[in-house]
């Protein structure tokens, strides 16, 4: 979950390097450092914290240096500090590295290496590939870089995406993965290497993607790409949609409420080109399934992580109500180790807005394995899900850099109930059915227009809630993942701990906890279950409880009932989640500001989690 970056070429890459990073920093942010080479020796320069601690020694130093590499770091072995900040160097300081992943055997091979008198400065597992390549490029028979890379790799277990330098090869990077994202950036006399392209997309669009086992060699004027048995490969080059425009704030205080304002845009970008009124249906370029294939479906598996794991679940309802195919929802860590029970006649689904996630993508493969079909639903295009998949549906919901998140979680939405209504189609959905979801699905962004015009609305409501040390969210139905998805976002970025529930199972349990101090979100849409919803009101009224309720326009039934209310449009009840979850991001965000927390860099969380 760290963010790495490489250049080599015609300008000083210090100041290139640090831009970079700043655009990585939503990754991990708990310490950055550079590693420069000049004039025959590797410049390190390291910090704790944040990427501008860096900027700043570096503004000191006046460092120089046309090839360097840099990271910023989100610690899984040894605690954030300068000495476990990234670059490591092996003893003699002839390379340097910067890594992103987990090396699992690091503990035997650091031992081992030790006994051969290496000595070790940090506690990172990252350490022991440097002296592990010394050994074949510093010591012992001197081989070129990309071979004592290569040799030591094959040693290692585990995941990683590395950027290696040397003084013995002043204008070489050589980057290599197994797990986690890498990609060359091709530049004028120039490139680059980077986890992402938000860090190279100032200066070049076209990129290289990195797969698993390969390793770049890049130099300012070339680069090869090599597989595991060091044969050269020719990769295409992608041209990148996105500009930087796109990624920057846009004069939003944080990305998260740039993000939350851009859904009207981002929902119509992902219903683009994609909805057939006329017959009832949606048609996707890039599923790679045919017709024949998903009539043969029997059973769909939804697997993610967090907040795509939310959206499964509401895309289980919406198959299981529309396209009548029995469908379950899986946490990805979990599905990957429990041996499942999939065969071709099981679609499993894998939602994921960074297409990064190492638990999703395992399951994945894990599915693969076992010869199921898959399909992806990923933000980031290219990414290594969507690699890794049959076929697939991208969102183009556009950059999403807040940690938390939100357009993504809209847009999957809506992806999965396009996606229900082309699978009911093939089945028993019938077309009067088909077009009346259309039609609704069309109309979605401007009814999410009018949901934001009334934040400060909600930011009032924000404003009582600062000092709750609780809060809780119920839902049912198609808002009961609503519910759990507010909670998120609450806990995420305000610290506040918050819990979702199907708002029926509060008899069973939780009701214990309700009092006057504890503020209750229904999300009460006018759905089929709404009665139900009511009478959960009713009871935690009764036991003093606080209620701030999510409605539908007009509602003066609960307006009555509720201590306060936010109001959204009617829509169909499958869509209802886009509307719902609108407020709860708005509450969970203002409550967060006003909190002084991190919005965008919540602490202890990065926005693409590629261990495991
Ligand atoms: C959500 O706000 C969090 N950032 C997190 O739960 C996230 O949804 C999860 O890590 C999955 O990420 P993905 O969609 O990129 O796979």
């Amino acid at each position: 979950m760290c963010g790495i970056v490489g250049y080599t070429g015609h300008r000083q890459a210090a100041p290139l390097l640090v831009e970079g990073l700043k655009h990585l920093e939503y990754r991990g942010y708990d310490s950055a450092g550079v590693a420069l080479i000049a004039d025959g020796r590797i410049d390190i320069f390291k910090t704790a914290g944040k990427i501008a601690a860096l900027e700043k020694e570096l503004a000191g130093a006046h460092p120089t240096g046309r090839t360097g590499i840099a990271h910023t770091r989100w610690a899984t072995h040894g605690v954030p500090n300068t000495i476990n900040a990234h670059p490591h160097t092996d003893c003699g300081g002839t390379l340097a590295l910067v890594h992103n992943g987990i090396i699992e055997n690091a503990g035997v091979l650091r031992a081992a290496l030790s006994r051969r008198g290496h000595t070790f400065r940090s506690e990172t597992d990252t350490e022991v590939l440097a002296h592990l390549i010394e050994e074949l490029h510093s010591k012992g028979d001197g081989r070129p870089l990309v071979e004592s890379v290569a040799g030591a790799l094959v040693q290692i277990e585990g995941t990683y995406g590395i950027a290696v330098v040397s003084t013995r090869e002043p204008d070489t990077i050589v980057a290599a993965r197994r797990g986690s994202p890498l990609l060359v950036a091709i530049g004028n006399e120039e490139n680059f290497v980077a986890s992402d392209a938000s860090a190279v997309l100032a200066h070049t669009r076209s990129v290289v993607y990195i797969d698993d086992g390969e390793i770049a060699v890049v130099r300012p004027r070339d680069y090869r790409i090599l597989d595991v048995g060091a044969v050269e490969k020719h990769k295409a080059v992608t041209h990148l949609e996105w500009d930087l425009g796109t990624i920057e704030r846009g004069g939003y205080a944080h990305f998260m409420l740039k993000e939350i304002m851009e859904q009207p845009n981002s929902l119509r970008d992902t219903l683009r080109g994609r909805l057939l009124e006329e017959e009832g249906t949606a048609r996707f370029g890039g599923l790679n399934l045919t017709d024949e294939d998903l009539l043969k479906i029997r059973r769909i598996v939804i697997t993610g992580c967090g907040t795509s794991w939310h959206a499964g679940l509401i895309g289980e309802y919406m198959m299981e109500e529309l396209a009548r195919i029995p469908t379950e929802v899986e946490y990805a860590s979990e599905f990957r180790y429990r041996n499942p029970i999939v065969d071709d006649h099981t679609l499993v689904i894998g939602i994921s807005q960074s297409g990064e996630t190492a638990d999703t993508l395992a399951a994945l493969r894990e599915a693969k394995r076992r010869g199921a079909r898959t399909l992806g639903l990923i933000n980031v295009v290219g990414s290594s899900i969507a690699r890794e998949v049959e076929g697939g549906i991208y969102l183009h919901a556009g950059p999403e850099i807040g940690v938390a998140s939100t357009k993504a979680f809209t847009s999957q939405i809506v992806a999965l109930a396009m996606l229900t209504l082309k699978l009911g189609r093939l089945r028993s959905l019938s077309i009067l059915q088909g077009r009346e979801v259309v039609r609704a699905l069309a109309r979605l962004p401007e009814l999410v227009e009018r949901v934001l015009q009334n934040a400060a609305a909600v930011e009032h409501i924000a404003e009582r809630l600062l000092r709750a040390g609780n809060v809780l969210y119920l839902g049912r139905g198609y808002n009961f993942p609503v519910a759990l998805e507010g909670a998120l976002k609450l806990k995420e970025i305000s610290y506040i701990h918050a819990e979702g529930y199907p708002a029926a199972e509060m008899k069973h349990g939780p009701i214990a906890l309700i009092d006057d101090l504890m503020p209750v979100v229904f999300v009460a849409p006018r759905d089929a279950v709404y009665q139900k919803i009511v009478s959960n009101i009713e009871e935690v009224k009764a036991r003093g409880g606080r209620v701030i309720a999510v409605v539908t326009e007009g509602d003066t039934g609960l307006a009555k009932l509720a201590d306060q209310r936010i109001e959204v449009p009617e829509t169909l009840d499958l869509l209802t989640p886009v509307l719902t979850v609108l407020p709860l991001q708005l509450l969970a965000y203002y409550i967060a500001v006003r909190r002084g927390c991190n919005v965008d860099q919540p602490r202890n969380l990065a926005k693409s989690v590629t261990v495991e």
